[in-house]
């Protein structure tokens, strides 16, 4: 297994480009299943899940062909409607299938994604959405088998709580619906309403996304489309994290300033200084170590639990102490034992982790479970005195793109090591 060696203490200097958001990619894509016409996305980052979608995609008949940034999908027809075990346990989003599946086939088997690293993460919100739009849905042997032999018809779907899959699977499902469909309390994210224009530049009727209430009329049938994912606010948000932890100066290019004011605002609130800039947005350190600043993650608008932990290993060198708590996912702290192996003093209290910031940090040997998890142990490791290694690199090749090649263009001493 790869692992990513970094030696701390060098400032970033320089510019990123920000890529295609891998949760808006992966939505984006299973959209092709929609239509028998061709799909091309642009700005579509290469990242091991949108290669491992590509995969299930293949089986349920659609090609999916790259050319540098861009990708072409063409489900001309249906090989199958089954998604089995193997292609969705280890990617959640690959649930996302059912519902365009049982619009364009009426019936559908999809495995269950069952829990992950984070948290249980159910998918009932989703079954409900789809039950609601006519589905009859049962579960047996771990799979789920909907029917909806006469089509999915419109429907008023009221969310209990805020759910991005669910709200973007209740989109995928019902522009093929007959009538409208109306998604209350609805999330707001971004990459909501990237599907939303995807969708709309495919022939749906969507209006409202980005708004708690979203509008579908349903249409008979969607063509091709070619759309430009948006650029992806978490990679964003967590290079501003790695600029204002390690220092420097920094201009993300392609970054969408108002994606991520959450951050921007706990960011100026610890003294980095942010500008929004016609290319981008620019993150200058503080120059001396970050105020520890108080943090609650929440659904968009506020602050991203995807940023959640790279925002902690900021704050294990600020100055002071920082309550860090955590909304979204019940088991979204495993990063925390990583950090404190390298000298942070993290004190976790159920959803609470109290953080303490130290001087400096030392460079270990760490491990890590989860995507993001792995990247706020690259932020540490960045400003740590001395070398860290991370471990299990697989998580962080599903969801940041050149990662390290990145990092390297701004001066960071950071290097992949092939096993
Ligand atoms: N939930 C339910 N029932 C459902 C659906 C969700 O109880 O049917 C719960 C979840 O367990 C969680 C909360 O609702 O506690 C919110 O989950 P949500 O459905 O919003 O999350 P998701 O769609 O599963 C996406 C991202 C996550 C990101 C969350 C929150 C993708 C592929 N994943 O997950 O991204 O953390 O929204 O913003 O879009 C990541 O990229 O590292 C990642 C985990």
């Amino acid at each position: 297994m790869d692992s990513i060696k970094v030696r701390g203490g060098h400032p970033l200097k320089g510019e990123v480009i920000i890529s295609g958001a891998k949760n808006s990619a992966l939505k984006l894509m299973v959209a092709t299943l929609l239509t028998d016409e061709k799909l091309t996305l642009t700005r579509m980052p290469d990242l091991a899940d949108t290669r491992f979608l590509s995969g299930l995609l293949n089986h349920l008949g659609a090609t999916v062909e790259r050319d540098a940034a861009s990708m072409t999908l063409h489900t001309a027809r249906l090989a199958s409607a089954e998604a089995p075990y193997d292609l969705v346990r280890k990617m959640r989003a690959s649930f996302n299938v059912l519902g365009p599946l049982l619009a364009r086939n009426g019936q559908a088997r999809v495995s269950l994604p069952g829990g992950c690293a984070i948290g249980a993460r159910p998918v009932d919100l989703h079954l409900k959405a789809l039950e609601a739009l006519g589905a009859k849905i049962e579960l047996s042997d771990g799979y789920v088998e909907a029917k909806a032999e006469k089509g999915l018809i419109g429907a008023q779907i009221d969310f209990p709580f805020v759910s991005v899959g669910a709200t973007e699977h209740a989109m995928l499902a019902a522009v093929l619906a007959k009538g409208d469909t109306v998604l209350e309390n609805a999330a707001r994210e971004p990459e909501i309403q990237d599907l939303a224009d995807c969708l709309n530049a495919m022939g749906a009727k969507v209006s409202g996304a980005g708004s708690s209430t979203i509008l579908i009329e349903g249409v008979d049938r969607l063509r091709g489309a070619e759309h430009a994912v948006v650029p992806d606010r978490i990679e964003t948000g967590t290079y501003a994290l790695a600029v204002a932890t390690a220092g420097g100066e920094v201009l993300l290019r392609d970054a969408v300033w108002k994606h991520n004011t959450a951050l921007w605002d706990r960011m100026s609130a610890a003294g980095a200084a942010l500008k929004a800039e016609k290319d981008g947005v620019r993150v200058i350190a503080s120059g001396d170590r970050l105020a520890a600043t108080d943090m609650e993650t929440r659904p968009y608008p506020g602050f991203p639990t995807d940023e959640q932990a790279q925002f902690m290993a900021a704050m294990c060198v600020a100055d002071g102490r920082s309550v860090i708590r955590e909304t979204i996912f019940e088991n979204r702290f495993m990063h925390a034992p990583e950090l404190m192996r390298m000298g942070a003093k993290i004190d976790l209290r159920g959803n609470e982790a109290i953080v303490t910031g130290v001087e400096s940090l030392r460079g270990a040997p760490v491990m890590a479970t989860d995507l993001r998890a792995s990247v706020s142990l690259v932020i540490a490791g960045l400003v740590a005195a001395g070398e860290t290694t991370i471990g299990r690199v697989y998580h962080l090749d599903r969801g940041f793109e050149h990662l390290e090649a990145k990092l390297a263009g701004c001066g960071a001493d950071i290097e992949r090591i092939k096993e």
